[in-house]
Order: structure tokens, then C-alpha cells, then sequence
């Protein structure tokens, strides 16, 4: 094995650093929760990205004026630049190097799952919070040219961008597909297969759910096709490099990274909260909103209730994009334990349901998991709230929060800018015109009015 893993420079701050963030977990399936958050961070499971060199040298690909910035910044600034621009967090430990990436002793930067599932929200690291910030098709096309300049050989994302889009709206990517692409070139047991590539893919970008979900549900992703358990979330993993064998050796890791994940708790709204208003929001919400979302507190229950998508009527490509067949795979296959997993979680969420609608999630610390809906097209609360109200293009500030509407501060649009923009800056811009973006549907809202969905807004703080 030829994992690479980052120095540990002071154990006594990464102790520290993991009990006050992150708390200690017990694990139903005999992982160690404090293990996991370190597997994370520092084992690299997929071949590298890039190395030091090429990611100090980043800038020399951006657009003007920021160019000229970072060419008379110093070098820890521009890192810090370049962080912002890529929507990577610096790591606690050492602000050079990302909580997204593991960056070995020799320079390489490798993506982990945060990439996609560790963010920021008002400039805090919350644990588990979607990356609303990542950059992947961006940072990806950068590292590519500075590649070419450097001489340097292409890594599995360089080339893997030049067949599938990565994301087209920055915060989202089409995750979905990576595995899609990649289970082809696998048999139930993992075995590599060689297939022509599938030509039928249905390209769609999704915002990445919040990881403390996890504990409550029984069955995983939006439209509930797969069952919980450590071996469903290796399937990032699934590059060429890795054959089946390295599934099996890492499976024990895989145990404590899902006990970490199960271990998480959501995060507390951090402001004020009238606590009159969120107590008539409590009614309201359970009038209209419990019988999918469930209820909250000591004795809350979570119905997991999948909706038909004629029902929710929110955007349809996520659930068009797997068939039948990749679903069912998926679960006979080394992941789903070859069935036994999906016939036990079967007795929650029958198998014939998943896969035709979308599942309402739980709303615990949803305060802090903005933009809203699978695909991330709603930027607030209110706006979630306010069906016809929510806007067609969008692009949120850098890093601003909404404390009013609850959610990303954005400016609001009715079409694109119509002046050609760099591709980086484009990706900024939300446009819910385009495929697989809509912002449509959910408009159970719209049976309240507006002093009751105030009532909510003020009560979903709470949760
Ligand atoms: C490129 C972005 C990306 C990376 C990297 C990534 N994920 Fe995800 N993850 C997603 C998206 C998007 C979804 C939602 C998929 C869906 O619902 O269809 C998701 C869903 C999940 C869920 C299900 C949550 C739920 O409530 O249904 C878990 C758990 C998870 N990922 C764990 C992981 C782990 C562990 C890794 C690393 C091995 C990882 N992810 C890597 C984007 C990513
Ligand atoms: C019939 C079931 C149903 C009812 C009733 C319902 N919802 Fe939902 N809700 C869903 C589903 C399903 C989704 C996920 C849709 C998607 O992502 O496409 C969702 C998504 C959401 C989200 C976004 C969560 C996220 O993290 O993206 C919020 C917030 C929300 N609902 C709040 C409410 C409120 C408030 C009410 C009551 C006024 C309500 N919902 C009523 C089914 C329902």
C-alpha cells in the first residue's frame, strides 16, 4: 500500500482540536468515531491531485485584477487567496494546507469526502456542513494549465473533467454521475471490468446533504434507493487504481469514518430567537409541515417519508439520472452487502417506493446546510418559504450570511449577466433556467400565510 498519510506536528492541539469540535462518538457498528474524523483528514484513498508546486503557481491562471493581487502578495496570502477561490478551509493545524484535501509529507494534495462535506458557515468550520464553496470544475481546469507548463502528467480529475462536467454552479457538483461512471467498470464483487464508457448519462449538479442527517435515516441520498452502512460510502473510492482488494483493507476504516459521521450533532443557531414567535411557529409547522419533516425535541420522531415526484414537483433530473438498473446494482452489489443491506432497510422504506420520489429530509440545524433543495437552487429559508418569490439567477456573496432570510446573502437577478464572463466568474451565477437547477416546486408553503411563515422561519432557527 502506498497510502500517504500528513504528519501529526503537535498531538496535544489534535487532541484538543477533536474533543472541542467534534466530540468523542460510541458506534453501533464497532468503529471509533475520533478514529474516523482522523481517517479522514489524513489517508489518502485516491491517487494525488496535485502537488505543492502546481497549487502555489494556481494564481498565475487567474483573471485580472485578482492576478495582479497575488502577484505582489506574499506567498501565504496567495495561498489564503487561493483557498477563497477554490472554497477550501484552512486546516486548523497549519493554515497552508485544507480540511478538503489530505496534503502528504511530500506536497501531494489528495481530495477527501470534505471536499464536498466539510464547509463553512460565518466563517465557521461546523463539522458535517455541506461545502457550499467548492470550486471543483474551476480548481480543476486551473490545475490542468498549470500542469501543461510545469510538464506534469495528468492526474485521475484532469481527465476525468475532460469526459464529464464536475460541477457547473460553484457549491454543487455532479457527484452522482462520478459514481454512475465509475460503477460501470465494476462486477458485484468490485472486480475491475473493461466496458465501453456509457454515452446515456444524464449530467446534474447536487448540493451535498448535511452529514448529521446521518443518524436519523435508514435509507441514504434524496431519493432513498440505498441502504445505511459503511460500505455504501466507499463508492468515491472507486478510480481504477483502487481494486477491489483495497475495499476490503480499508472496510475497518470505513466502520469508524461512518461512526464519526453517525456522531455528528447539528449545529445551534448561534443568534437571537423570539422565543414566542418560534413557539406559534411550532404549531404551524406541525399543522403543515410534520407529517413529511417529523417532529424535533425529546421525543421527536423522523417519518423519512418519501414524496412522489408529482407530489413535490421540485426539479426531476436527480431521479431521472439512475435508473432502475444502476439503482438495483448498486444494492446486489459488494456494497449493499449483495441485497442483505437494502431487504433489511426494506421494513422502513420498501424498495418498490425508493427511487420514485424524493425523500423530505430531516431539518435539524437546516439553518446552517443553505442553499436549499437537492440541487442547492434556493439560497434561504424565506425564500424556501416564499415559492414565487425566489429568484432565477442568483450569486451569493462571498462569504455573507442572511441573518433575516436565513441563509446565503445573495443578489438577485431575472437573466445573466449579459456581458461574456471567465467560466470561473460564470460558475458564480446560480441560473435555475438550466437543466437539472430548477427551483420549482415544494409549494406547500404557499398554504400559510405570511404571519404564519414568519412564525416557521422564526421556529426552524430552533431546530
Ligand atoms: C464531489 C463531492 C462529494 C464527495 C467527494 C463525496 N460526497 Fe458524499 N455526497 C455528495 C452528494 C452530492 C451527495 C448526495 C447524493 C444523493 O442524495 O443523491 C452525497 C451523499 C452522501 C451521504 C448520504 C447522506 C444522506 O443523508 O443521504 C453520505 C453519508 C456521504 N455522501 C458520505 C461521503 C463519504 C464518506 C465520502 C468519501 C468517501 C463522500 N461522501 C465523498 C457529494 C460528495
Ligand atoms: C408532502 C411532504 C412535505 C411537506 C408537507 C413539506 N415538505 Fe418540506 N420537503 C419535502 C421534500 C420531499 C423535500 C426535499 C425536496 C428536494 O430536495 O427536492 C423537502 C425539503 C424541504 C426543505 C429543504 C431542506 C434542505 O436541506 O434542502 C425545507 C427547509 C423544508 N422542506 C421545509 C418545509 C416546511 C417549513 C414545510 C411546511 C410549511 C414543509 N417543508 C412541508 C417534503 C415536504
Amino acid at each position: 500500500m502506498n497510502d500517504r498519510r500528513i504528519e501529526r506536528r503537535n498531538p496535544f492541539l489534535w487532541a484538543c482540536f477533536f474533543v472541542v469540535m467534534y466530540g468523542v462518538g460510541t458506534a453501533a457498528n464497532g468503529g471509533d468515531a475520533t478514529r474516523g474524523r482522523e481517517h479522514l483528514l489524513m489517508h489518502a484513498y485516491l491517487p494525488a491531485d496535485f502537488d505543492q508546486e502546481v497549487f502555489d503557481e494556481l494564481w498565475t491562471t487567474w483573471e485580472e485584477p485578482l492576478r495582479e493581487r497575488a502577484a505582489r502578495a506574499p506567498i501565504a496570502e496567495r495561498r489564503r487567496m487561493a483557498m477563497d477561490r477554490y472554497g477550501l478551509t484552512p486546516h486548523p493545524d497549519d493554515p497552508s494546507r485544507s480540511l478538503q484535501y489530505v496534503v502528504g509529507a511530500d506536497g501531494a494534495w489528495t481530495m477527501s469526502c470534505l471536499a464536498c462535506h466539510q464547509g463553512q458557515v460565518q466563517g465557521r468550520a461546523i463539522p458535517g456542513v455541506p461545502n457550499s464553496t467548492y470550486a471543483l470544475e474551476t480548481l480543476t481546469e486551473e490545475v490542468r494549465a498549470v500542469k501543461v507548463r510545469q510538464r506534469k502528467a495528468f492526474g485521475h480529475m484532469d481527465l476525468g473533467s475532460l469526459l464529464l462536467p464536475l460541477g457547473t454552479t460553484v457549491g454543487t457538483t455532479n457527484a452522482v454521475i462520478f459514481g454512475v461512471a465509475l460503477m460501470r467498470h465494476r462486477d458485484a464483487d468490485l472486480a475491475i471490468v473493461q466496458r465501453p464508457p456509457r454515452f446515456d448519462l444524464l449530467h446534474h449538479d447536487m448540493d451535498a446533504p448535511a452529514w448529521w442527517h446521518y443518524r436519523r435515516r435508514k435509507s441514504l441520498y434524496v431519493d432513498g434507493f440505498a441502504a445505511k452502512g459503511h460500505r455504501v460510502l466507499m463508492q468515491f473510492l472507486l478510480v481504477k487504481e483502487n481494486g477491489p482488494e483495497k475495499f476490503r483493507d480499508w472496510e475497518d476504516e470505513f466502520r469508524d469514518i461512518e461512526a464519526w459521521i453517525a456522531a455528528l450533532e447539528p449545529p445551534r443557531w448561534p443568534g437571537a430567537i423570539d422565543a414566542a414567535l418560534a413557539e406559534r411557529g411550532r404549531g404551524v409547522f406541525g399543522r403543515h409541515c410534520a407529517e413529511c419533516h417529523g417532529t424535533y425535541g425529546a421525543d421527536g420522531g423522523y417519518p423519512e417519508r418519501l414524496v412522489p415526484l408529482a407530489e413535490i414537483a421540485t426539479d426531476p433530473v436527480r431521479l431521472q439520472s439512475l435508473s432502475e438498473a444502476d439503482r438495483a446494482a448498486l444494492n446486489a452489489s459488494w456494497f449493499g452487502h449483495f441485497g442483505a443491506e437494502r431487504r433489511a432497510a426494506d421494513v422502513d422504506l420498501p424498495a418498490r417506493e425508493a427511487g420514485t420520489g424524493y425523500v423530505a429530509p430531516p431539518l435539524d440545524g437546516v439553518w446552517a446546510t443553505a442553499p436549499y433543495l437537492h440541487n442547492g437552487s434556493v439560497p434561504t429559508l424565506w425564500h424556501l418559504l416564499h415559492p414565487d418569490a425566489r429568484p432565477v439567477v442568483w450569486r451569493r456573496s462571498a462569504t455573507g450570511y442572511d441573518d433575516r432570510r436565513v441563509g446565503l446573502e445573495v443578489e438577485e437577478r431575472d437573466v445573466m449577466p449579459a456581458e461574456k464572463l471567465p467560466p470561473a466568474e460564470r460558475r458564480r451565477f446560480f441560473d435555475t433556467r438550466k437543466p437539472g437547477k430548477s427551483a420549482a416546486g415544494h409549494d406547500f408553503p404557499a398554504a400559510l400565510d405570511d404571519a404564519e411563515k414568519a412564525a416557521v422561519l422564526e421556529y426552524l432557527k430552533t431546530l
